[in-house]
């Protein structure tokens, strides 16, 4: 167990955090044409690629979390991309559920699913190198949501997901993602998100989960997106801490928090105001899947043959996002490193 526990924080530890790019086929692809690049397996390589090449690979990015097609194919140097990853000192991940459906007798939420066969899949997937998988529950905010069903049907999924990636050899990483999106106020927002990972951590225990060898990866504590309702990053930063603070077992090693539709320099800026007053003993740093890329993608869309280019956009935000997990980061230096 202790073998999961140096997983985790070879991960999270000494300011490093987690590029998300497991989009899957149908998200990436997306992504791609809205800045009208043609989306095929070559061109989601290409992109992930120069990524993967970075030099901030080795100094901010402790963990990759892969897509299926990814994790199977060879970069342009010949090498499979998890030993690209991990000759960067950097660990191979995989996500591994296979998306959120409609939950039955619910009109709008949704359950994971991908438990079938798991363990099969996870077998293949460690064989393919990787040390640490991920797992997204979903959940929205509105006057009966999430229900008692949704939290109950998705911690239930979540903590035998986490056992089987266990039983692997894997880091889980646990992702109950309560979403923006709605206008609910902040203190909404911080009801709902600890309900949601009290019973995640219910259904953990229960599973038998060793908490040590698990990162946790939930949503900062926001209005909704279509909320009037505007509060500073430092009081983002004190609700983020009091949610966790009453939800978190102290046994997890560290959070890593997804971004969710924030731009990348509110993600940067709300992450150090965490760390600035972090009163916990988790470590708190990233695992960003648009506020790490999109600068990166929008620059790489234009000059796809600058590979440098594409590569210098990457190092900048992953240099501010690993300052943020020191509470060391700033509009200046956003500015002055830029
Ligand atoms: O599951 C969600 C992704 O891994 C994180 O993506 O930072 O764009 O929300 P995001």
């Amino acid at each position: 167990m202790s073998e999961l526990n140096n997983i985790a924080l070879k991960i999270i530890g000494d300011g490093k955090g987690i590029l998300a790019a497991d989009e899957s086929t149908g998200t990436m692809s997306k992504r791609l044409e809205n800045v009208n690049i043609v989306s095929s397996a070559e061109s989601r390589l290409t992109f992930r690629e120069t990524l993967f090449s970075s030099d901030s690979m080795k100094t901010c990015i402790g963990g990759v979390i892969l897509y299926d097609e990814t994790i199977k194919q060879t970069g342009s140097n010949g090498k499979k991309i998890p030993e690209l990853i991990s000759n960067a000192s950097s660990v191979p991940g995989i996500k591994v559920d296979t998306g959120a459906k409609v939950l039955a007798n619910s009109s709008d939420e949704k359950i994971t699913e991908g438990l079938d066969g798991l363990r099969e899949r996870l077998k293949e997937y460690y064989k393919l190198g990787a040390r640490f998988t991920k797992w997204r529950a979903v959940y929205i905010i509105s006057k009966d949501c999430p229900s008692k069903l949704s939290i109950t049907s998705n911690a239930h999924a979540l903590a035998r997901y986490a056992a089987l990636a266990q039983e692997s050899g894997m880091v889980p990483i646990v992702e109950p993602e309560v979403l923006m999106d709605g206008n609910h106020t902040a203190e909404d927002c911080l009801k709902k998100t600890s309900e949601v990972i009290k019973k995640c951590y219910d259904e953990l225990i229960l599973n038998k989960i060793e908490l040590k060898g698990t990162i946790l990866k939930p949503n900062m504590i926001l209005p909704g997106n279509k909320s009037k309702e505007k509060i500073s990053s430092e009081e983002i930063a004190k609700l983020t801490l009091e949610c966790l603070k009453e939800s978190v077992p102290t046994e997890v090693p560290g959070i890593a928090f997804l971004s969710g539709g924030q731009t990348e320099t509110e993600a940067t800026e709300n992450l150090n105001s965490i760390n600035k007053h972090n009163n916990t003993n988790f470590i708190m740093t990233y695992s960003y899947g648009r506020a790490l890329q999109q600068s990166a993608l929008k620059f790489w869309s234009k000059n796809t043959k600058d590979i440098k280019g594409t590569q210098a956009t990457f190092n900048h935000r992953a240099k501010m996002c690993s300052l943020a997990t020191q509470g060391k980061w700033s509009q200046d230096i956003e500015k002055q490193d830029n």
